[in-house]
């Protein structure tokens, strides 16, 4: 049976496409009418292995029929394997278990917290973030979200965020204080239109966080997990975070989210402190150890470092011969986006219409979250048909 558009029971939070998908397989998903697409979105970063990925198959469907839940009040073996695995590839000593990108934070955020009043006092909870960032929707994400737009008609907001503009230290300087409990970075903001960082401004934030006795917490929901070209966003700049946020792509498309930090940090969570009662299932963390496992095999990551390069420089030759329409290439590793330098708010619809699958931010930057399995043929399949979009702009 198809789906209904227009006469249907789903809260109207999405402005979505008249599309309904049915099935997919690797980068490729089909339509009710079985049509082809090239997925260059992944569900926004999280069926990073492509669709239906045997091996993530295989692990959830031996686990669901071996024990799909019980309490955080007892072990279970995907649950600590998959924490061994997350530390044994991070600076992290322990991981706390959820189910989304949201609570990642929340869980974040509650650590510096319930941290910074036990070290420095009662009226240290600030979290510094920045202007542009996205941390996802529950309230008190939403509040350290950098984006008025979102936090429109849900105040009073949670207290305590200050939002400074991304790299620019002085303002970081003059925002820190005794009262600053963590500050809170995408090292690649992505939702904000895939703006890396400057090693400057992240160097400093590490110094400044240490000085004031501030963490420093790393949202790595959407450029974790092999996104950018090494398993961690973090690893390509010169400073470690003292915890880091994980969800999406984490177990391909299965819910989960962690929130990692080290034995020290961590240990400001003692039993009772916070819960989750899906969180770390073991259904999820099975699937997140077969993802884990695949991003951590010989050659992959350098394999999606390559391709990030070589999509890049596509983009790039695409902007070059139309500088009348983009303005700039940004990226790393596999989540990449052009800007244009006016709104073109049909081109991702147009791109749909093609067979194509893209984001489209503020009606002008094109984000682009490809499997990170996604071949280079899958990739000038792309290239051309955005490229002809962008040259009928140019014509007109
Ligand atoms: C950097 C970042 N943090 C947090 C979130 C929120 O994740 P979720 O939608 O799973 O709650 C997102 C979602 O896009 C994100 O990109």
């Amino acid at each position: 049976m198809k789906a209904n558009f227009n006469n249907n029971h789903i809260a109207n939070t999405y402005a979505r496409f008249p599309v309904e998908f049915v099935r997919g397989e690797g980068a490729v998903l089909y339509d009710s009418d079985d049509r082809r697409y090239l997925d260059f979105v992944t569900g926004i970063a999280v069926c990073s292995l492509g669709h239906c990925h045997p091996e993530v198959i295989r692990a959830i469907r031996e686990q669901t029929e071996t024990l799909m839940h019980v309490s955080n009040l007892y072990w279970t073996a995907p649950q600590l394997e998959l924490a061994d695995a997350l530390c044994r590839h991070s600076f992290a000593d322990r991981v706390f278990f959820c189910n989304s990108g949201a609570e990642s934070v929340e869980a974040a955020l509650k650590l510096a917290r319930r941290r910074g009043k036990a070290l420095k006092g009662h009226d240290c909870y600030e979290v510094i973030c920045l202007e542009g960032s996205f941390h996802g929707r529950t309230l008190t994400a939403l509040s350290a979200t950098g984006q008025p737009v979102y936090q429109h008609g849900f105040e009073p907001l949670t207290a305590g965020f200050k939002h400074i503009p991304p790299n620019d230290i002085r303002s970081l300087e003059l925002a820190m204080g005794r009262r600053t409990a963590a500050v809170l970075i995408e090292p690649v903001l992505g939702e904000g239109g895939v703006h890396p960082l400057s090693d400057e401004f992240l160097k400093a934030a590490r110094e400044l966080c240490t000085q004031y006795g501030a963490i420093l917490i790393f949202d790595e929901v959407q450029v974790g997990m092999g996104r950018t070209g090494t398993l961690f966003a973090y690893e390509q700049t010169p400073v470690v975070p003292d915890a880091m946020c994980l969800a999406k792509a984490l177990a391909n498309g299965f819910p989960i989210g962690a929130m990692l930090s080290t034995e020290e940090v961590m240990e400001y969570l003692p039993p009772g402190t916070h819960a989750s009662t899906f969180g770390g299932n073991p259904a999820a963390c099975a699937a997140g150890l077969a993802v884990m496992n695949i991003m951590t095999s010989q050659g992959f990551l350098k394999n999606v470092r390559n391709l990030g390069d070589y999509f890049h420089k596509g983009l790039e030759d695409v902007a070059h011969r139309h500088q009348a329409v983009v303005r700039e290439c940004r990226g790393r590793g596999l989540i990449q986006a052009i800007e244009l330098r006016f709104p073109v708010p049909d081109l991702a619809m147009q791109l749909l219409g093609d067979g194509y699958l893209v984001l489209l931010g503020h009606g002008r930057i094109l984000r682009f979250l490809p499997p990170l399995t996604i071949s280079t043929e899958e990739i000038d399949s792309m290239l051309q048909a955005l490229e002809k979009r962008i040259a009928d702009i140019t014509a007109q």
